[in-house]
């Protein structure tokens, strides 16, 4: 079989770093079990933007296109602020998730036992905690037309976007959070505004009729203000959430929290399998650029790390690896080794490079 084909897009601010450690995992796949990867690296975001004037320019999407899997770290940043919307570095992520149709993203919200501390909310709500929020990723808000800032006769200006999704749109989100949730806790919970907006009155009824189709799914609904409410009061009564793509960006942030850190959370993108099988995919870790810690070496680069374990089991069926990978974020963790954003008192406060380095000791140790 011919290698694997990886594209890395370290990215904006803290991206680049965290991005290093990655590549230290996957150094260490091809040098111990053999897996070898064909490694690209190419620009997305300000970084594409200062050197080709775009944030994403067409032979990085057409590279994107080819590739296996893409592993991207994180975009933007205060630098880039005052660009115009369509050069914006924001918008070189939104095309890639576009243009390979990755509509459905998967951000697991695990707490770490030995991170239990870390968490803003008592240990006793949080410890044990391992949701999903399956978040629909090319659709909505983020890209209904028509999207755009208009001058009024009066002289007013009036902003504007359009929420929209077809029943197909909802049927394909639908069916990867059932098939998810039926691996899982067998528990899924629609989430939307059917009480005030027609695309969510739709997205209840279609996730509704596929309903049936999983009898061994328990399905619920949930309005989006309330569920951003629950997952603080008590979220280990959720399992599998499925929302839209606006909602979705909210909801895993809060819940990103209840791990205690941001800076702990994967994602996988994926789109849907093609004749012969092979789907799109782009990982990612759910936390930004964060420009105000970039180039200090500070920044966690577990997320980045576990959203590379993400790529081992959902792009090559490399469910053993991706175990080991999280199995060593969890010895390191569990021997106190913490990035600052997880400090707690007692621990051995460490460098995005130490915390990398101590992860891929952990991996010859018991790989
Ligand atoms: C995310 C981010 C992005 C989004 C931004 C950077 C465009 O917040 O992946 O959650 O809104 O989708
Ligand atoms: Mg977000």
């Amino acid at each position: 079989m011919s290698n694997k084909k990886l594209l890395l897009l370290p990215g904006d601010g803290i991206g680049p770093e965290v991005m290093a450690q990655v590549k230290r995992v996957i150094d260490w796949m091809g040098k111990k079990r053999g897996i070898k990867f064909d490694v690209t690296e190419d620009l997305v975001g300000g970084a594409a933007y200062d050197k080709h004037g775009v944030p994403l320019t067409d032979a990085t999407m057409q590279k994107a296109m080819d590739s296996d899997a893409v592993i991207l770290g994180a975009v933007g940043g205060t630098k880039w602020d005052n660009l115009p919307f369509e050069v914006k570095p924001e918008r070189g992520l939104l095309r890639l998730r576009k243009d390979m149709d990755l509509f459905a993203n998967l951000r697991p919200a695990m707490v770490f036992d030995a991170l239990v501390e870390s968490s803003t909310l008592k240990p006793e709500v949080v410890q044990g905690l391992d949701i999903m929020i399956v978040r629909e990723l090319t659709g909505g808000v983020y890209f209904g037309q028509p999207k755009g800032i208009e001058t009024l006769p009066d002289g007013q200006r009036r902003g504007f976007d359009n929420q929209t999704y077809t029943t197909s749109e909802i049927v394909r989100i639908g069916r990867v959070a059932f098939e998810l949730a039926r691996k899982r806790g067998k528990k899924l919970c629609s989430v939307e505004k059917a009480n005030v907006m027609m695309s969510g009155v739709l997205w209840r009824e279609e996730m509704t009729k596929l309903g049936p189709q999983y009898p061994d799914v328990e399905l619920s609904h949930m309005f989006a203000d309330n569920c951003s409410m629950q997952l603080v009061r008590n979220p280990k009564q959720f399992d599998v959430i499925v929302t839209d793509n606006l909602f979705g960006d909210i909801l895993s942030d809060t819940a990103s929290m209840l791990t205690g850190s941001l800076g702990m959370l994967p994602s996988a993108s994926l789109g849907a399998p093609d004749a012969n099988g092979k789907m799109k995919a782009m990982y990612e870790p759910v936390h930004g650029s964060a420009p105000d810690i970039a180039g200090k070496d500070i920044a966690n680069p577990m997320a980045t790390i576990l959203s590379f374990s993400m790529c081992l089991r959902y792009s090559f069926d490399m469910a053993a690896e991706a175990d080991l990978i999280e199995q060593a974020a969890k010895n390191v963790l569990a021997g106190g080794l913490r990035t600052a954003d997880i400090m707690s008192p007692g621990k051995a406060k460490v460098s995005t490079g130490v915390m990398g380095e101590a992860l891929v000791r952990e991996l010859d140790k018991i790989g």
